[in-house]
């Protein structure tokens, strides 16, 4: 099952951005599927750390070009990546320690996260890299 679908619908025309996009909607969705077997904590967290870890290599990727390109919403923007890192790893610690943890909390946040993040708050960054 896939819970994230990618479609030209997320892309924003900028294909290493989309590149990277995609490839965390993969990650995003082997997490979700590892949520579904919980009595396996051990893969659900390495999951959720290989989400992190792309996802910080994007972040990094992202606040390289906008520092390059001089934009001026690089300070917003990277604590809001900074901000989105911190709620996954207080979720992955909950997943590893928390015996009554809730995986639809991760399931919703991670949701909720693919969409903002693409939709929200970067078409206006990739309009404004194509302009510079
Ligand atoms: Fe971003
Ligand atoms: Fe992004």
């Amino acid at each position: 099952m896939s819970y994230f679908n990618w479609t030209s619908a997320n892309e924003m025309g900028h294909p290493e951005i989309d590149e990277q996009h995609k490839r965390l909607f993969m990650l995003g969705d082997a997490v979700l599927e590892s949520l579904t077997r919980l009595h396996e904590k051990r893969v659900a967290v390495a999951k959720i750390n290989a989400f992190i870890a792309f996802a910080q290599e994007h972040f990094r990727y992202e606040e390289g070009l906008m520092k390059s390109a001089g934009y001026p919403g690089l300070d917003q923007h990277s604590k809001f990546h900074d901000s989105l890192l911190s709620d996954l790893r207080v979720h992955c610690d909950k997943v590893e320690w928390d015996p009554n943890v809730n995986p639809a909390d991760l399931t919703n946040y991670l949701c909720d996260w693919l969409k903002l993040h693409i939709d929200l708050e970067e078409r206006d960054l990739v309009a404004w890299l194509k302009s510079h």
